[in-house]
Formats: C-alpha cells, structure tokens, sequence
C-alpha cells in the first residue's frame, strides 16, 4: 500500500524547557533546573509523528523571519516533511513555548504564538487534496475553518487548547480528539456529528467513540515516564496515519496508544517521536 498524504494545518514552535524536581506553584521559583530547546508547537509535532510513523506529509503554517524558524523547522526538514507551504511572515516572530518538566514527566506549558497566530485562512487555501487532514487549535480559527474545505475523506482536529468553534466545524469533523480537559470544555457537542471522536483519559487509556457509542477502547502501555510533552500530538498523527491506511478502528487506536506510550519514554516532544519501526517492534513484543 503506498503512503497516505497528510496535510498538517498548525502551529510551529522552538520549545525552551527546563526540566527541575517540581514545577513552580503561582508565585514560587524553582532553582536547580537542566535546560535544553527543542523544535516544537502541536502542528509541527504532529506533521513529524505522522512523517516517522509513514506518511507523506505537507505542513501548512507561519514562523518569523528569525533564527528561531530554523531551529524550530529542523526535524520537519531532516525527516522530509514538505514544508512549501510554511510562510516567512515579516512581522511577527517564530512561536516559542516555554516548557517546565518535573520528574514525573508531568508539564506546565506557556506559548507565546508569534507567527502561529497570523496564520491566515489565504495560507491555507493553497494546500491540495490529502487523504487526510489534520489541524489543531494553536493557529487562529478562520485558518481551521479553511482546512475544513479542503478535498479529504479524513478530515481531523485536534481540540487543543480548548477554545470556543463554531458548532458546524465540530459536525463536519471526521475525527474530534480530545483529553478529559478539552471534552469537558466541548461536553456533548464532541458527539453530534457522525464522525470519530477518540478521548485520551492519560494513565487511563484511550477511548473511541462514534454517535456517543464507545467503539474501542485502550488501556495505558506501562513504560518507564521521562517527559510527557508531545505526546499526546504523536497519538494524534499516529491515530491519523492508522485510519487513513484503512486500519480497523481498534487496530488505529492500539497503534496510536503504543506511539503515545514510547514517545514518553525520552525527553523533548520532537526527538522522543518514535518511528515506524520502532512502534511496530514495541507492539509485537506485546503481541
Ligand atoms: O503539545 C506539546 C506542544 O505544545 C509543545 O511542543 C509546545 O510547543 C506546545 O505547542
């Protein structure tokens, strides 16, 4: 079977992360911290999940006239993501995320959208026919809403970070994803459309649903916990990847938990994405 083309509508940042004992409460400092940047932003992640794990992929965003845009475009560039249709905007500059870890790999996450956030339904407009779309909500609306239109029999959203949509962008949907956050922020108007909505619950799993019925379902791999940044944006392409090559849905959702679990596995969200091979021979070893 060749390889699905995927479009990535979304957001490209250069994540600075500093890894510490524990995360800041509102007020506190906290010393003691390792640093490290990473190329990052929900769109990028995705576009590079979707790319290792087998698809040809084209991302469609914005990053600065800037040194950062370099940094940040560096894997999507090594791994061959198509990346004609990622504007230079004059203006603004390149996305950046400020990422604190602590040691159980849990995060706290800031971003300064830059460039991300004059992404613009014109930039869109140009990306061709895929056998899948995926976007997510780190670039304005309007540009989410242009994606929508293009030609797709999968078009995708990841719901994240929760903000109000129109309710026809929910319907039109193929496949909503959600974390527990986001799907008590959309509560029923997740399960209007007839498409997918696949929920991941963190150490609980993941759940897919069609009308509101569960139609598989998920348990967490146990693997050892460095950083859990990205990747819940791997399930995300893998999930994509899965469906788009006709997988059954369970099938998809099992590949996309077995991504999810190995990309927690390393620190930084780009350079913790497993590839192809990787998934497959975590899974048979499951099997
Ligand atoms: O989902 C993780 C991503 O969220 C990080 O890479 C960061 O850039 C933010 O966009």
């Amino acid at each position: 079977m060749s390889a699905p083309r995927i479009n990535i509508v979304g957001s490209i940042n250069l994540d600075l992360v500093a890894s510490a004992e524990k995360l800041p409460a509102p007020g506190e400092t906290v010393t003691g911290a390792s640093y490290a940047q990473y190329p990052g932003g929900k769109g990028a992640n995705q576009a590079l999940a979707a790319r290792r794990l087998g698809a040809e992929v084209a991302m469609v965003g914005r990053v600065g006239r800037d040194a950062n845009a370099e940094a940040a475009l560096a894997l999507l560039k090594a791994d061959g993501v198509d990346l004609s249709g990622v504007v230079e905007d004059e203006e603004e500059p390149t996305g950046v995320a400020l990422i604190g870890v602590d040691k159980a790999g849990e995060n706290q996450i800031i971003v300064a959208s830059g460039a991300n956030g004059v992404l613009s339904a014109s930039d869109v407009a140009r990306a061709g026919a895929a056998d899948a779309v995926l976007c997510q909500l780190e670039v304005p609306v309007p540009a989410v809403m242009e994606a929508a239109k293009i030609e797709t029999p999968l078009f995708a959203i990841n719901l994240a970070p929760a903000m109000p949509v129109p309710a026809g962008l929910l319907e039109r949907a193929d496949l909503l994803i959600v974390n527990e956050v986001e799907a008590e922020f959309y509560d029923d108007a997740l399960h209007r459309g007839e498409g997918l909505v696949a929920l991941t619950l963190g150490r609980q799993g993941s759940v897919l649903y069609r009308s509101g019925k569960e139609v598989a379902r998920m348990p967490v791999y146990a693997v050892p916990v460095i950083d859990t940044t990205g990747a819940g944006d791997t399930f995300c392409g893998a999930l994509v990847v899965g469906l788009a090559e006709g997988m059954e849905e369970g099938a998809a959702l099992r590949f996309a938990s077995a991504a999810a679990a190995l990309a927690v596995t390393k620190e930084g969200a780009q350079p913790a994405i497993p590839t192809r091979k990787d998934v497959e021979a975590f899974l048979s070893d499951k099997a």
